[in-house]
């Protein structure tokens, strides 16, 4: 007679086990609800040896990585490194547009990070009473990230590499280096929301919209540049801002805008421009691993087009993703 309840506990036993009281956890954390609870998780099994990191992949949305650090430190006592890796990012993510280069490009650099980042962390630690080594990655990776990841009928049925899965160097998939801890591994998203809410996480993080570790990376159709990722920014903050504002947030499961690379003309005043196009998404979904499209209001729509159009530079035109999952996926690569 399983219960969610037991979950944690049972969790918290077994990763006291698994790690000892020597060693070390370095955990990726992103501010998400399931990294969020992953960490918590670590935090009650074995304190401050846990170390919580967040890579600053220059693709987080608007001020959130300030955001996250205050939180985590506020509700969990978490004391997050935000490690500042944007112009790292951008430089390796030049000129590539092949939305699985990508992916593996962003999964590798965050490995090569959290790899470097361990080094300084025993370093630190060499002189306190936690010295130990750096033996355990956290990663709050969730059933459907595994089932999207891993192809059970061969490489051509993989829909998409997550970061946290498939992008992982074989030397962490067999033993060598770092070794995984995923806690979440086989739980859905509500079950995550059920653990965090026992486990006294404040709602507002509960409830938050998932974003994927590539961030805005991926929401960008083509190749990515600074100049991309800021107005991609820009019109996520305005929807999502205008979301709440109308009390909609909680209705949606995530919702997000992107940016297609291809431009195209418009008249603003009496000047033509040539700019992107911004795809809004919005999608109402219990699993992730299906969705419906949110139903906004046409007034709601034409007012988000507008705010965005007048007040972020570089855009001339914005459209709302009409895809369900399937045949589309939530985000756009
Ligand atoms: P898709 O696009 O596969 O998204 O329909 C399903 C859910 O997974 C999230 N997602 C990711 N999360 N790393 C993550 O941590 C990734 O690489 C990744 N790709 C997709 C997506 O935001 C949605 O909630």
């Amino acid at each position: 007679n399983w219960k969610m309840g037991d979950f944690a506990q049972l969790e918290i036993a077994r990763i006291q086990q698994l790690v000892g009281d020597r060693s070390l956890v370095i955990g990726a954390v992103s501010g998400g609800v399931d990294s969020t609870v992953a960490a918590a998780l670590l935090k009650a099994a074995i304190g401050s040896r846990f170390k919580a990191v967040l890579v600053d992949t220059g693709c987080m949305r608007l001020n959130e990585c300030e955001q996250v650090k205050q939180t985590l430190g506020e509700h969990l006592g978490i004391d997050l490194t935000v490690v500042d890796a944007g112009e790292l990012f951008m430089s390796r993510l030049a000129g590539v547009a092949d939305p699985e280069k990508k992916r593996k490009i962003i999964g590798s650099t965050f490995i090569d990070l959290f790899e470097k980042e361990a080094i300084r962390i025993e370093k630190e630690a060499e002189s306190t009473p936690n010295s130990g080594k750096v033996e355990w990655f956290l990663q709050g990776t969730l059933y459907p990230d595994v089932i999207e990841s891993l192809s059970f009928r061969g490489p051509s049925a993989t829909i998409k590499t997550h970061h946290n899965v498939g992008g992982l160097p074989e030397r962490m998939m067999n033993g060598q280096g770092l070794r995984l801890i995923e806690p979440l591994r086989l739980l859905f998203k509500d079950e995550v929301r059920a653990i965090g809410r026992q486990l006294g996480i404040h709602e507002s993080l509960v409830n938050r919209h998932p974003f994927p570790g590539p961030g805005i990376a991926i929401r960008i159709l083509g190749d990515v540049t600074q100049e991309r990722v800021d107005i991609a920014r820009k019109a996520d903050h305005i929807f999502i801002t205008k979301i709440k504002e109308a009390g909609l947030y909680d209705q949606i499961s995530q919702a997000f805008a992107g940016l297609d690379t291809n431009r195209s003309v418009g008249v603003f005043g009496d000047q033509r421009v040539w700019g992107y196009i911004i795809i809004l998404r919005a999608v109402q979904t219990k699993d992730f691993m299906s969705a419906d499209i949110f139903d906004f209001s046409t007034e709601f729509l034409k007012d988000v087009s507008r705010t965005i159009c007048n007040q972020v530079e570089g855009v001339a035109r914005v459209t709302y993703d009409l895809t369900s999952k399937p045949p589309g996926t939530i985000e756009l690569e």
